[in-house]
């Protein structure tokens, strides 16, 4: 594999861990507390800005291949990964409308409504199974670069 290619793949596999890592951070407010939450979450979009960059072909591409005669576990993924940065953008701007600590600091006042509180309930819970799925579908790529890694080959 030519040597740019192989640096963009150890990229994605170090920052997909680093978004993992921070992604369950932020799924876990009772164990941090809903300050550092929605602060961490902002940081959140960090990783998440990279991960869309470092696929950014990818995203380029992806309408024509879901179009085409691609396999369908491959279009599969391509339609997952569209719902997926959906539900992600309905977490954020739920967790937002019901900010108490973020926005208040901000000196931006809302009024939270149970609605948004619900909404950033179920999506947030919502996500975290479908981002098992998005993982499951590149598992064989995880389990291959994990153990080119360990061996120092990558
Ligand atoms: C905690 C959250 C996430 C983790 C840990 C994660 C991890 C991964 C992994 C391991 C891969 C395959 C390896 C690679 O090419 O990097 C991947 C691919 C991808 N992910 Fe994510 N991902 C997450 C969230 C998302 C979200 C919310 C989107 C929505 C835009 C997304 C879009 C993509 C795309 C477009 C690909 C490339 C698919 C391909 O090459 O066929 N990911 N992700
Ligand atoms: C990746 C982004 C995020 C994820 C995965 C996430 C996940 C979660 C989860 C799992 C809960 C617990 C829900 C419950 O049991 O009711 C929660 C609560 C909360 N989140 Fe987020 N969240 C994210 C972003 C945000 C953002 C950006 C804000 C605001 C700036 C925010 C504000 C809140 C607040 C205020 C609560 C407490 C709600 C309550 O106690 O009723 N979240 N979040």
């Amino acid at each position: 594999m030519s040597d740019w290619k192989q640096n963009l793949q150890k990229t994605r596999y170090v920052m997909d861990g680093l978004l993992l890592i921070s992604f369950m951070l932020v799924s876990a407010p009772q164990s941090t507390g809903v300050p550092l939450h929605e602060w961490g979450s902002l940081l959140f979009v960090v990783p998440f800005a990279i991960h869309i960059l470092l696929h950014w072909d990818w995203i380029k591409s992806s309408y024509r291949r879901v179009s085409s005669k691609a396999p369908m576990k491959e279009k599969f993924g391509i339609v997952w990964a569209y719902l997926l940065y959906l539900v992600m953008l309905l977490v954020f701007v739920s967790g937002f409308l019901i900010s108490i600590a973020l926005l208040p600091a901000l000196n931006i006042d809302i009024q939270i409504q149970d609605f948004w509180s619900k909404i950033h309930h179920d999506s947030a819970t919502l996500i975290m199974p479908m981002i098992g799925i998005h993982l499951a579908l590149y598992w064989k790529w995880i389990v291959k670069f994990t153990q080119r890694m360990k061996e120092n080959r990558a």
